[in-house]
C-alpha cells in the first residue's frame, strides 16, 4: 500500500489562550491562524476572548481591537475597512470574505480565522499573492487601441457601458481565486476567476480594439479551460459577482469566432 505522509509544518497546533480582560461583558471567542515560517515551528491556533461590547462591529474591528489591545503581534492586511481594497480578504469560518464587511453577529459560536487557502503564508493571515498579481499583469488590465481617439476621450454609450457592470467591481481580493478546486490544483498555469473576470472586463469593452488577441492569449488547455464549472468562485465573492459566468461568456466568444 502508498502511505503519503504530510509535510511536518502542515499540523496546526493549540497556540495561546488569551483571557477576556476581568469585567468583561459579552466575550466571544477568536481562534486564528498564526504562523511565521521563518521560525522553525508549525502553525498554531490562538485563541482570543473578546468583549464584543467594547468592539466595532465587523470580524476586522475584532482582529484590529486584538492587535491594539492583546497581541500586537497578530499580522494581517487591511486599509479602506469599507470592502473596496480587498485587502482583508481571509477565511472566516470556512468562508473566504472581507473581514471589514463581515458582521461578527453573522458567526454562531466562536470565530475561526485562517488565511486564504492553498496560497502561501507570509505570516498570520497574509498570504503570499505574487503570482495571481503577475497573473493579473498577463492579461494587460488596461485599453488597448490603437485608432487615434475621436476626441479628448473614447466614449461609450449607456449601454456599451452598461456591459462593464459586475465586473468592474471587483476589487481583485481573490476569495474566488483561492475557493476554486482547478486553481488549488493548477495556479501555476491556470489563470483562475479572479484573473478570468478581469481578462473579460477588458474582451467586453467597447474601447478596446485587441479583443482578438485578448482571446488568442486566453486560448490555452490551461489559462481557461481548466475551469470546469464548480461554481465556488460565484457563491464565495464578497461582492457578489460572478466570474464563473464571465468565464463562460469568454468560452463562447472563444466558439463563435471559430
Ligand atoms: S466555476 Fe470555474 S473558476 Fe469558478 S470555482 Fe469553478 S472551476 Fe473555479
Ligand atoms: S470576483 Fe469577487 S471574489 Fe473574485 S476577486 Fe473580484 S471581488 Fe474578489
Ligand atoms: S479593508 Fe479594504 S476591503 Fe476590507
Amino acid at each position: 500500500m502508498v502511505e503519503f505522509s504530510l509535510p511536518r509544518n502542515s499540523k496546526v497546533l493549540k497556540g495561546q489562550h488569551h483571557k477576556a480582560p476581568q469585567g468583561a461583558k459579552s466575550v466571544k471567542k477568536f481562534k486564528v491562524y498564526r504562523y511565521d515560517p521563518d521560525q522553525d515551528k508549525n502553525p498554531q491556533l490562538d485563541i482570543y476572548e473578546v468583549d464584543i461590547e467594547s468592539c466595532g462591529p465587523m470580524v476586522l474591528d475584532a482582529l484590529i481591537k486584538i492587535k491594539n489591545e492583546i497581541d500586537p503581534t497578530l499580522t494581517f492586511r487591511r486599509s479602506c475597512r469599507e470592502g473596496v481594497c480587498g485587502s482583508c480578504a481571509m477565511n472566516v469560518d470556512g468562508t473566504n470574505t472581507l473581514a471589514c464587511i463581515k458582521g461578527i453577529n453573522e458567526i454562531n459560536g466562536d470565530a475561526k480565522i485562517y488565511p486564504l487557502p492553498h496560497m502561501p503564508v507570509i505570516k498570520d493571515l497574509v498570504p503570499d499573492l505574487s503570482i495571481p498579481y503577475a497573473q493579473y499583469e498577463s492579461i494587460k488590465p488596461w485599453v488597448q487601441a490603437d485608432s487615434p481617439a475621436p476626441g479628448s476621450e473614447r466614449l461609450q454609450s449607456p449601454e456599451e457601458r452598461a456591459e462593464l457592470d459586475g465586473l468592474w467591481e471587483c476589487v481583485l481580493c481573490f476569495c474566488c481565486q483561492t475557493s476554486c478546486p482547478s486553481y488549488w490544483w493548477n495556479g501555476d498555469r491556470y489563470l483562475g476567476p479572479a484573473i478570468l473576470l478581469q481578462a473579460y472586463r477588458w474582451i467586453a469593452d467597447s474601447r478596446d480594439e485587441n479583443t482578438g488577441e485578448r482571446l488568442d492569449a486566453l486560448e490555452d488547455p490551461f489559462k481557461l479551460y481548466r475551469c470546469h464549472t464548480i461554481m465556488n468562485c460565484t457563491n464565495t465573492c464578497p461582492k457578489s459577482l460572478n466570474p464563473a459566468l464571465a468565464i463562460a461568456k469568454t468560452k463562447k466568444l472563444m466558439v463563435e469566432r471559430m
